[in-house]
């Protein structure tokens, strides 16, 4: 773990200014910074950097936070990753403690086989550029292929010698001993003897997300036949499994591709390592390779950090449809949406874009796009042709994929496409996919016996609420509140840097008002702080045309606090009195808010649990219970903020 010492020294010296200007584009705006935000979409700048707090928020999608939350988000890091992150950006050095010895020994071995891997990768590299034999066998090969010296740089390629063991002799010279060699993958031992693991090959380090070189592979360069010895040697080899690097997790390209994947908002998907080299040097840069084996589950959830949509581009030959097809199930099950395009027969990426350049290949992407499950019904029905044993197969295969897809329209579409295709009723593959969706179901829904029981009390104690929603008074006295210290203490500074209606609408950004006028009169506000229109405007009654804002406004601002003190308790909102500071009535207004509106939504989703189980949907009303979870954790969290006892509503 990282010491707190070093995590403090972390956040006193990250700027979150200087953070975030690696990615996006600011300017000042009085004592703010503002700039497009770079988790969504905008055309006019509703992020939001504030030096002085040293936190951004984004008005349009919500998020917000420190130096560490941001490059957590943006660089989808964990938050030990984001604090190393940052180290490296200020130069800290990183202090950790361990919980035990055997975790010290571990973490440091794990750093020594990335220190010799890395040291490898440089060798590779200089082998490649400046030595005789690199440089006429290696380079020349990269050249003949059509690589430049940019790519050959960004991705470290390289050349092993043709040579015993002149790697491991140059490591051993430099410091390195064999044992973590070995264990790196680097080198190999016979008869007492250790050698070179890869010999006369180009190299392609293999780099995990956040840029260490893991492993490698490495091709050979005379044609794949027999050598001498009758032995087969292989095409590629590469590193075995070692500590850090496990291939089921690992993507080739993903760490060069990943801020490209986040910003086209979808992931090319190839299968070697020329193809993401050909295709990122076209200027095709959220491209990764399974590297020629079926995708897995890992691997999938790691795209998923960056976006949620796939797209298959593989050879268009038998193998190659077998291997995209591989791929389908695993995709679907993680919910992403999965295209294919299938190249022309006998071109995989790397031919194609040589071949055609850079805007041919993403128009022949665009076009040729076929939707995963019903390429496999159409190349399902071509093999069964009229066997129906065959065909029996090749139902049950589709609706295996099929009950993957967890949107219900989506699911309904297929089927009635695929039924289609194949030519059987529609009631067959809807029968067979609620067959399997209800067996998912259940089995999802086998928690542990505790689990249970606390899902079941939450149901209980939130869904029976005698009270429909449409009549839930204290909300629109909470919303009110809201309203009324907009209006009183608007400009008031909140914070140092924030006046209290940049904080009331940094915290409401992602609730919505209930009361449609109150949500317009929010909406005044934040339309003000975008334009940065001083708040005096806003409350110029005179200048409002939406007349039930305007009525709103007038009656806020008549009547503010001349009733009596029973009914503010009643209406759960904060009495005034001396000991009060307009700040503390800023935030308990906030946080009763919150609470009653999460009340709200829990009210729904029971409502919504109750009419799911019912009619037998398990599959939403497993949805809902997870919410309604979510919901009362969160709300549990906030009363623990709210001083005052709150009566149950
Ligand atoms: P390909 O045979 O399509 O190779 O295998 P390629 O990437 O197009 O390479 P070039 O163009 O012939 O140089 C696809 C991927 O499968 C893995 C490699 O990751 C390769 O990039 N592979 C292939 C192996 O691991 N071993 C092999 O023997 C062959
Ligand atoms: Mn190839």
């Amino acid at each position: 773990m990282i010491t707190r010492d070093t995590i403090a020294k972390i956040l006193d010296t990250a700027q979150i200014e200087d953070v975030v200007r690696d990615f996006v584009n600011l300017k000042k705006a009085g004592s703010i910074l503002k700039g497009n935000c770079p988790f969504h979409n905008e055309k006019t700048p509703s992020f939001v950097v504030n030096p002085n707090k040293n936190i951004f928020k984004c008005f349009g999608c919500g998020v917000g936070g420190d130096s560490v939350s941001f490059i957590m988000e943006h660089e989808k890091l964990s938050f030990p990753e984001a604090l190393r992150y940052l180290a490296q950006k200020y130069h800290i050095e990183v202090e950790e403690t361990f919980t035990s010895k055997e975790d010290e020994h571990e973490k440091n071995e794990k750093d020594s086989l990335l220190i010799a891997l890395n040291y490898a990768a440089k060798f590779y590299q200089q082998q490649l550029t400046q030595t005789d034999d690199g440089i006429a066998i290696g380079l020349s090969y990269f050249k003949e292929r059509g690589f430049l010296d940019d790519t050959i740089q960004n991705f470290q390629l390289g050349y092993a010698p043709d040579s015993f063991d002149a790697f491991c002799k140059q490591a051993i010279a430099d410091g390195y001993n064999t044992e973590i060699l070995l264990k790196a993958g680097l080198i190999k031992e016979k008869n007492g003897k250790h050698f070179d693991f890869f010999r006369d090959r180009v190299m392609f380090p293999i780099f995990n997300v956040s840029g260490k070189v893991v492993a490698f592979g490495g091709r050979m360069l005379k044609s794949a036949q027999a050598d001498n010895s009758g032995v087969y040697n292989p095409k590629y080899i590469n590193t075995s499994e070692t500590d850090v690097y496990h291939k089921s997790l690992v993507l080739y390209g993903i760490a060069q591709a990943k801020a490209d994947i986040r910003k086209r908002d979808v992931c090319y998907l190839v299968e070697g390592y020329t193809d993401v080299l050909s295709l990122y040097q076209a200027g095709i840069r959220n491209v990764v390779a399974s590297s020629g084996t079926a995708l897995t589950k890992e691997q999938v959830q790691l795209i998923k950090r960056f976006t949620q949509n796939i797209v298959i581009l593989y050879d268009g030959d038998a193998a190659g449809i077998k291997a995209a097809l591989r791929g389908l199930d695993i995709v679907l099950e993680q919910g992403l949406n999965v295209k294919l395009v299938l190249l022309p027969d006998g071109e995989d990426p790397d031919s194609f874009v040589k071949k055609k350049g850079t805007d041919a290949t993403l128009e022949f992407i665009e076009n040729n796009q076929q939707d995963f499950i019903l390429f496999k019904a159409t190349q399902g029905n071509i093999e069964a042709k009229n066997d129906p044993v065959k065909k029996a197969d090749i139902i049950k295969d589709i609706v295996d994929s099929i009950a993957k897809v967890d949107d219900n329209i989506k699911r309904q579409l297929y089927i009635k496409q695929c039924a289609g295709i194949v030519d059987v009723p529609e009631n067959i593959l809807i029968n067979e996919t609620n067959k399997i969706r209800t067996a998912q179901l259940k089995r999802a829904r086998e928690i542990s016996q505790d689990e249970k029981q606390q899902l079941d009390n939450y149901v209980q104690i939130d869904v029976d609420h005698s009270q429909p929603i449409s009549k839930t008074p204290k909300l629109f006295y909470q919303e009110r509140d809201i309203i009324r210290i907009l209006i009183e203490h608007g400009e008031s500074a909140m914070t140092d840097e924030l006046s209290v209606a940049e904080y009331v609408i940094f915290e409401l950004v992602d609730i919505e008002f209930k009361n449609d006028v109150f949500g317009r009169v929010i909406q005044l506000y934040i339309d003000a702080y975008r334009n940065n229109t001083p708040l005096e405007e806003v409350k110029n009654i005179n200048h409002i045309t939406d007349i039930e804002v305007k009525n709103c406004l007038i009656e806020i601002i008549a009547t503010p606090y001349q009733l009596s003190p029973n009914w503010y308790a009643k209406h759960e909102i904060v009495v005034k009195d001396a000991n009060r500071t307009y700040k503390t009535d800023v935030v308990s207004a906030m946080n009763r808010f919150r609470y009653y509106k999460m009340g709200e939504i829990m009210q729904i989703c029971g409502e919504k649990i109750k009419k799911a189980d019912e009619s037998g949907n398990y599959e939403e009303s497993t949805a809902f219970i997870l919410k309604l979870m979510e919901m009362k954790k969160m709300q549990q969290a906030l009363a623990k903020e709210i001083q005052s006892v709150i009566h149950p509503s």
